[in-house]
């Protein structure tokens, strides 16, 4: 009997240090990728008590869909319970969520689609031998707006020792892929380039190499000179027609050659453009001055001599209808309608002028509804003398954002600020209100003496794509506004296939602006993109044909942001002229073959991983992807051939991280 309440003893005890509890907060939350904001310990996204449906939890893990947190078990886990549920937190909105369990990749629990108010759901599921558990929220099926989610209380039981971690499939540590440039110069930039006849002209002619530098043009239509030193052309060329010039770099080491063609006729834009935009960066914020350094900064970096040119103003250099800083405050317009911009900003004519002198062009922002989205004065009623000013002033792009739009379009009254939302897509999915407000400022743009490239922004209604170009278009947004996450990319990217085809040179689908760099709208912070995640971003956006404006602070642009904005391989893709767009042409699990036509008869071919696996394959699918018979192969992320195949016998290896690519170009060889 003794023995036998000694060994009954033991094993209580042995039961009691082996068997224990390890709160999910314990672990590293910061594993976890989410649609918005960072993951949250013990608190709501907001970081308030966890609150669902009027219950408060002391522990947790607080998230936005759509999330990923996967923890390694190495089968030492014997369940896991959580209380799931939509924190209070986002009352007035209309969030909706899935919580689901993966175990080693099988999905073992769900809570179905769990709304504001829901009484938190309780999950409770045995994990034995289960090496990874994956906890997931997935979007309830209305976008994943407002889905602050809680997993309270979430806890394993285990035995033995806790050696519960998380992982994050996706690799943290940035590498650099682009070779620097060599100190012999290489012209860079837009082979073609269109002008109106007898509009103002000015093309950076763009090279890397050493400096001092010179450059010459030969055979440039009558009117048109090119500055020796700072390879600006400038001037006016009357007669239509396309003239091929024969640009020259020079420095010491050496000298380039290279044409531009140059179209003087009805089209422009007919690479897409590339530049900056305040947006992402300054959102509200935005000042003269700090476009000026924004400008400033594009040509300290080295990044103007890849050919990035724009330095687009957005909103917010207009006065503001409800805003309480007085920089903001003042007329909207003077007596004849004529614009007046807040005192950040000032004298408009000086700003551009500013930016013409480096070398640059300079864009701005409106919105054909009477208030811009962040509530500054719209163009409604004034479009003729918007465009005026901007002409007036020197501006070369304007960006065109529906916004209040649709509030006309539903005949609330327009200037009554307490009666006026800003953002409203009402209207925007009937054709005809969708393109008229576009075609009027269109057609004002048209008739001033100055190329202005115009942007359409209205988030791809009516699908715009199909339209854009008949009011003038050069661009437009094809999506909602980008985010620096994973999923805001991804879903971005798998949605630009359908407006491929009405791609071409003047005519430019924008799935929005680059999320690199220090971003924030205001909260600066590094993109909480990864590494490879952002080489994935840049390479499909150069595939895309897209425009490519960054949105960063240029005046903090580190060695991995540097490296993604100037490899000219990479941006030769998106710059080709041919202006022919990628699209999928194969799917392997999560891999995509995207496939972009260039001019010279040779294709680019991203091999692009969407999963979380890294992909190691044997590639031999080549006619698939239209390619057939000998190919040499280039990685142009590292400017380096990697083979050569012959599409009959050969296969490609391809390895790709997680969320990462290859960013191939094959080219025949007889
Ligand atoms: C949004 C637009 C953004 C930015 C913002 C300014 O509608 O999509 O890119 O321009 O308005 O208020």
């Amino acid at each position: 009997m003794k023995k036998f309440l000694y060994a009954m003893a033991f094993f209580l005890f042995t039961l009691s240090v082996s068997a224990q509890t390890v709160w999910l907060d314990q672990l590293d939350l910061s594993a976890a990728t989410q649609g918005y904001g960072v993951p949250s310990k013990n608190k709501s996204l907001d970081g308030k008590p966890m609150t669902i449906a009027g219950q408060v939890f002391e522990r947790g893990f607080g998230t936005h869909a759509v999330s990923s947190l996967t923890v390694l078990l190495d089968g030492k886990a014997k369940s896991f319970s959580a209380q799931v549920g939509i924190d209070d937190e986002v009352k007035g909105h209309d969030p909706a969520a899935d919580f689901e369990l993966y175990a080693d990749g099988k999905k073992i629990w769900s809570s179905g689609t769990m709304r504001l108010g829901d009484a938190a759901k309780s999950c409770n599921v045995t994990l034995d031998g289960v090496k990874k558990l994956e906890l997931v929220v997935a979007d309830g099926g209305n976008g994943n707006y407002y889905d602050h989610a809680d997993w309270a209380n979430a806890k394993f039981e285990i035995n033995g020792a806790n050696t519960l971690k998380t992982f994050s499939p996706v690799s943290n540590v940035p590498y650099i892929l682009t070779p620097k440039a060599l100190a012999t110069p290489k012209l860079t930039g837009p082979k073609v380039y269109g002008v109106r006849p007898g509009s103002p002209f000015q093309f950076l002619v763009t090279a890397t190499g050493d400096r001092p530098m010179t450059f010459s043009a030969k055979g440039l239509p009558k009117g048109l000179t090119i500055n020796p030193k700072t390879g600006i052309i400038t001037g006016k060329v009357s007669q239509t027609g396309t003239y091929t010039v024969s640009l020259a770099a020079k420095n010491a080491k050496g000298t380039a050659q290279r044409s531009l063609c140059i179209v003087c006729g009805d089209r422009i834009a007919l690479t897409p453009p590339m530049g900056w935009n305040s947006w992402n960066c300054f959102a509200n914020e935005v000042s003269a001055d700090k476009v000026k350094r924004a400008a400033n900064a594009l040509v300290k970096s080295g990044l103007v001599n890849h050919g990035w040119s724009y330095i687009n103003v957005d909103d917010f250099w207009e006065n503001n209808r409800d805003s309480k800083d007085p920089s903001l405050r003042g007329k909207f317009r003077d007596e004849a309608g004529y614009i007046i911009p807040n005192t950040r900003f000032g004298d408009m004519k000086a700003l551009a002028d500013y930016v013409h002198g480096l070398g640059l062009k300079i864009g701005l922002y409106s919105s054909p509804g009477p208030w811009t989205c962040g509530g500054c004065a719209g163009s409604f009623g004034y479009e003729r003398q918007d465009a005026e000013s901007y002409a007036k002033w020197g501006f070369d792009y304007l960006k065109y954002d529906w916004c209040s739009y649709g509030n006309v379009i539903n005949g609330l009254p327009e200037n009554d600020p307490n009666k006026v939302s800003s953002l409203s897509y009402n209207g925007g999915n009937e054709l005809n209100t969708a393109i008229k407000p576009y075609k009027v400022m269109g057609d004002y743009l048209r008739k001033q003496p100055r190329d202005i490239v115009y942007s359409l922004c209205q988030y791809g209604m009516s699908d715009v794509w199909k339209w854009g170009d008949s009011v003038s278009g050069n661009c437009w947004r094809t999506t909602n506004d980008i985010t620096d996450t994973w999923v805001s990319v991804k879903n971005i990217a798998l949605d630009q296939d359908k407006s491929a085809a009405w791609a071409k040179p003047g005519n430019w689908n924008d799935p929005d602006m680059l999320v690199v760099g220090t971003v924030g709208w205001g909260n600066p912070h590094k993109s909480k993109l990864k590494p490879d995640e952002q080489y994935l971003h840049i390479s499909l956006w150069s595939l895309f044909s897209a425009p490519l404006l960054i949105g960063c602070d240029m005046e903090q642009l580190d060695d991995f942001t540097y490296n993604l904005l100037t490899n000219d391989e990479v941006i030769e893709v998106n710059q080709d002229s041919l202006g022919k767009q990628a699209t999928c042409l194969q799917t392997i699990g999560e891999l995509r073959i995207y496939v972009k036509e260039l001019e010279d008869g040779t294709k680019a071919v991203g091999f692009c991983n969407f999963g979380l696996d890294s992909v190691d394959l044997s590639y031999k699918d080549f006619a698939k992807l239209g390619i057939s018979g000998k190919q040499i192969v280039r990685d142009l992320w590292r400017q380096k051939n990697v083979c050569k195949v012959s599409t009959w016998n050969d296969a490609l290896s391809v390895k790709i991280p997680a969320h990462g690519v290859l960013l191939y170009k094959f080219t025949s060889v007889k």
